[in-house]
């Protein structure tokens, strides 16, 4: 049993139109009609949450469709201004006037096609953190950097950029998925003795970061999840693993027949 349960994310990244989120959504209403009373208990007291990231355009089509839902509709990006001159980009205060209140942040796509860094990361967690969103941040080594050895040293950093003074303060809303480059869409995913640890390493930074008692406390909260080429056979795995506490999953989200899976995956492993 997981103490902050279980959070199935799905990170659509540049996939499915408006008329194919439409159809996504239908077939997965019905797939959650009809879980049996255990997982659908677990979705009604939010011991398993579940939360799906279209494109900006088809934010506005997945929140219609899942009004009556219990799925939460984030965004795969955000700009960390509010306002103003920057073409192609989208700010806070519109996705929250649509509805949106969760934002995927530094995935390493945006990080190694969009010149994303640390600094930006920051940037965009502490505005999005004033401005009361609720943040899943993405960090990761390269195969390189595990190759040399570099994956703590690697995670410490991108960790000291996550965690801010004001990500420190306000960390119930922060979620941190754990996603190594080189098991992002390749079908590599990471074994579950390197899962165990990174996690666990991470833990232990989030911990530190916390001076006080009741600090270790928030770092115990802060959901970690783990991301790069999780599949309907993994995942239960995945899940036994301590430190983590959920998925971040992306080619395999992309069907609404695999989510309803990954659901009753989770209510298994937390019953
Ligand atoms: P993947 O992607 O599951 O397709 O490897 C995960 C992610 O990038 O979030």
């Amino acid at each position: 049993m997981k103490p902050q349960g279980v959070l199935i994310a799905g990170n659509w990244k540049m996939n499915h139109t408006p008329k194919e989120t439409e159809v996504f959504f239908e077939k997965l209403k019905i797939g959650i009609q009809s879980l049996d009373a255990l997982a659908k208990a677990s979705l009604d007291n939010e011991q398993i949450r579940v939360c799906v990231m279209p494109p900006m355009l088809c934010l506005q089509t997945a929140l219609t469709k899942t009004k009556n839902m219990k799925v939460t509709i984030a965004a795969q990006n955000v700009h960390f201004e509010k306002k103003g001159a920057f073409t192609g980009e989208v700010s806070g205060p519109m996705l929250s006037e649509l509805g949106i209140n969760t934002v995927l942040i530094g995935h390493s796509e945006r990080r190694q096609f969009f010149g994303e860094t640390n600094e930006t990361v920051t940037k965009k967690i502490n505005s999005l953190l004033s401005q009361g969103f609720r943040i899943i941040v993405c960090i990761g080594e390269t195969k390189a950097e595990r190759q040399h050895q570099e994956t703590e040293s690697v995670l410490k950093k991108q960790l000291d950029a996550v965690m801010s003074y004001q990500a420190l303060s306000q960390s119930q809303s922060l979620v941190i998925a754990y996603e190594p480059v080189w098991a992002i869409g390749t079908g590599l995913t990471a074994t579950t003795k390197q899962v165990e640890e990174a996690h666990g390493f991470i833990r232990s930074v989030l911990t530190n970061k916390f001076a006080n008692k009741s600090g270790n406390i928030a770092a115990q909260k802060i959901s970690i999840l783990y991301g790069g080429s999780v599949t309907v056979e993994n995942f239960a795995d995945l899940l036994h693993c301590e430190n983590v506490d959920g998925g971040l999953i992306g080619g395999a989200s992309l069907k609404p027949e695999n989510m309803i899976e990954f659901i009753k995956i989770a209510a298994r492993s937390s019953s």
